[in-house]
């Protein structure tokens, strides 16, 4: 499927923001390979070169090296583009709790600067990175998209405020977005490294070092991890999709299961017990909880099946497989 997606994209030139970080790289990957003009913009914050080393030699990839809290910047990113995947953001709960005001800096300013530049270029269609974090404090199982909370950190306010903005461009200058709402991605290219580090790659070079992973509170808490490749074909459906009732809407991305944080530590330890046998012997730890953590997540993928065409190819434990492998060449 995503084979024929990729080939209506032929001959667009479409932008990358946060190209260099985790999930851009990836979509950067998937479009460069199937021959599709790509351009790049990113600030280096917390993307790494490289992982966009590889693409730099291609023809149809190009580098702009810039920030989106700079309105010409986005301009200049935007010249000439079709479609825009924006990524670019500072993630993170934590991060945003020790420093609201550079998170909203990226986040909100950084978004609208990337909405008026593209707004103002002719771009067709935005499909922007969206949280689950913007469920906040409503409890009922699975999330919907319709039926929201009250955010619980800075990071989630910021997501959500894209949201509202997004919709606003759509209202006012009949400019048109979709809003991806991401459920705790894992895969290659996720920095294991960092204050702010996610909690797979954190615990899979943790068990390569042969150092205890340590979960935050008694490990009953749950999350809708998701895949790379599945949320790779979200956005290619969303640039592509030519159903007009599935334009500025918001979905939710994510497989539709959830595991709690104790099976996922002991998941990761099979896999990577097949390489290290000695791995299986690790002890887990455990701490207090966190400030700004839901207690569980597990999203209704009912919409982006019904408007999208969406089929997650990639449940948690195949994931985690091509993951484990992944990290294990190139970490250890
Ligand atoms: N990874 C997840 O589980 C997850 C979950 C929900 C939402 N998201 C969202 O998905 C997007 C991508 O996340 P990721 O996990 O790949 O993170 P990442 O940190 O790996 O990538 C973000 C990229 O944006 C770039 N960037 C940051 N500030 C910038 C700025 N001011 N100007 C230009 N570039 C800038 C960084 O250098 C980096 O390359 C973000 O918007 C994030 O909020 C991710």
């Amino acid at each position: 499927m995503s084979q024929q997606l990729l080939k209506t994209l032929l001959g667009s030139k479409i932008l990358i923001t946060g190209g260099a970080g985790f999930i851009g790289s990836n979509l950067i990957e998937t479009l460069v390979a199937h021959n599709i003009n790509v351009v790049c913009l990113d600030n280096f914050s917390t993307g790494k070169r490289e992982n966009i080393e590889a693409f730099l030699k291609l023809p149809n990839f190009k580098l702009i090296e810039g920030d989106i809290r700079q309105l010409d910047d986005c301009r200049k990113a935007c010249k000439g583009v079709s479609y825009v995947l924006h990524e670019a953001a500072l993630g993170s709960v934590p991060r945003s709790i020790n420093d609201p005001i550079t998170t909203n800096d990226v986040n909100v300013s950084g978004f609208l600067n990337m909405l008026v530049a593209a707004r103002d270029a002719g771009v067709k269609r935005f499909v922007y990175a969206a949280s689950s974090s913007t469920y906040g404090d409503h409890e009922a199982l699975p999330k919907v998209e319709e039926t929201i909370g009250k955010p619980l950190s800075p990071y989630a306010i910021t997501k959500y405020v894209n949201e509202l903005y997004a919709d606003i461009f759509h209202t006012t200058y009949n400019f048109d977005s979709i809003g991806l709402r991401y459920f705790n991605v894992f895969g290659k290219r996720q920095d294991p490294n960092g204050a702010y580090a996610a909690v797979i790659p954190k615990f899979v070079q943790q068990f390569i070092n042969h150092e205890s992973p340590v979960i935050n509170g008694d490990g009953s808490y749950s999350r809708d991890f998701t895949y790379i490749d599945n949320v790779v074909q979200m956005n290619l459906l969303a640039l592509t999709t030519e159903n007009p009732e599935a334009l500025n809407q918001v979905y939710n991305t994510a497989y539709g299961d959830r595991t709690t944080l104790k099976e996922l530590a002991n998941l990761l330890k099979t896999y990577l017990a097949e390489f290290d046998a000695s791995i299986k012997d690790i002890d887990i730890k455990h701490r207090e909880n966190r400030v700004g953590d839901i207690p569980h997540s597990l999203a209704s993928i009912e919409k982006a099946k019904r408007l999208l065409n969406y089929n997650p190819k990639y449940n948690i434990s195949a994931g985690l497989k091509e993951a484990v492998a992944w990290y294990w060449k190139n970490i250890s």
